[in-house]
């Protein structure tokens, strides 16, 4: 039977990969979104905001499983409980849970405490715990490359980068294959690199000069700041990095691997395929 797949978070960056692998299955797509655009990139777009309980009912009838994920901006881990329980109500059966590398251990994570409320909702759940994504280099740090740099402060911790269309593809198999209920991956991409590396790479295939930089924390977070973004984030961001200076962002799992019987992108086949992109940003 087909099942319809209620999609949050469906114009971000697993989201849309997300799609394009349902595209391909056999899955009516409720893509749901704050401003729905109004043309036939999913089945059906609907409007939808976690803040906003009169948009749920829409989004959830008839639905047979959810990707859930807690938007960056989303302080309120409440609503994304509340909204499990509305899920659970409408007979959704499983619930795939966009979380993040290491939440397992720390309980106080929000992530880890939207997995637990998932646990015990009645839905089956698939949680995903990806690494930090690939395609952070260009949607955070694109402008910073075209210039030749990436600024961020990592030191000589490794980072074991997934690519985000590889989130999607297990995604999309959590949420239309039986055999992934009640389960947990912990998505990495094939190998650890230090941003030297990631440097390195993006020279060879980018073909101009990319430097790592390493900057002090502060003077991370004034840069970021002063470039526009809110402070709340580059302290977020601070964190993420100082994890990996730590040396705790390296760890290579065969996750992806067990669920789609592939390989995981590699970081240089992301530069290849996003490189008309990041060419993009140096004009
Ligand atoms: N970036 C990483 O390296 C990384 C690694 C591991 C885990 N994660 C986790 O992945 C999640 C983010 O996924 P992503 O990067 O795919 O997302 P994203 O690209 O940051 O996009 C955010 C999505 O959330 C939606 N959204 C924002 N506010 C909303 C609201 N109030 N109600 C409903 N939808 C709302 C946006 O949709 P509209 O604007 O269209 O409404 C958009 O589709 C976070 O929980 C993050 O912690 C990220």
């Amino acid at each position: 039977m087909t099942r319809t797949i209620l999609v949050t978070g469906a114009t971000g960056t697993v989201g849309s990969a997300l799609r394009d692998e349902l595209a391909e299955r056999d899955a009516v797509v409720r893509a749901a979104t704050r401003s729905p655009p109004g043309d036939g990139s999913a089945d059906e777009w609907v409007a939808f905001d976690f803040g906003k309980p009169e948009t749920w009912g829409a989004a959830l009838e008839g639905v047979d499983a959810v990707f859930l994920l807690r938007p960056p901006e989303m302080s309120q881990v409440g609503r994304a409980r509340e909204f499990v329980d509305a899920a659970a109500r409408v007979d959704a059966e499983h619930c795939v849970v966009l979380s993040v590398l290491g939440a397992d251990r720390n309980p106080l994570l929000p992530h880890r405490r939207i997995e637990r409320h998932v646990e015990s909702s009645g839905l089956s759940y698939t949680h995903l715990r990806p690494s930090f994504f690939t395609q952070n280099l260009l949607e955070v740090h694109g402008d910073a490359f075209a210039r030749g740099e990436i600024p961020v402060p990592a030191g000589d911790g490794e980072t074991s980068f997934v690519d985000a269309r590889d989130v999607g593809a297990v995604a999309a198999v959590a949420l239309t294959e039986s055999g992934h209920e009640n389960a947990a991956y912990d998505l990495t991409g094939p190998d650890a690199l230090t941003y030297d590396e990631v440097a390195a790479i993006a020279e060879d295939v980018l073909g101009h000069p990319v430097e790592y930089t390493d900057p002090s924390l502060p003077s991370f977070v004034l840069r970021e700041v002063r470039r526009g973004r809110p402070l709340a984030f580059a302290l977020v961001m601070s964190g993420i990095y100082t994890t990996a200076r730590l040396g705790l962002a390296g760890r290579v799992t065969d996750d992806v691997y067990r669920v789609l019987g592939q390989e995981p992108r590699s970081v240089r086949a992301f530069f290849e395929d996003y490189a008309a992109a990041f060419r993009e940003k140096t004009r």
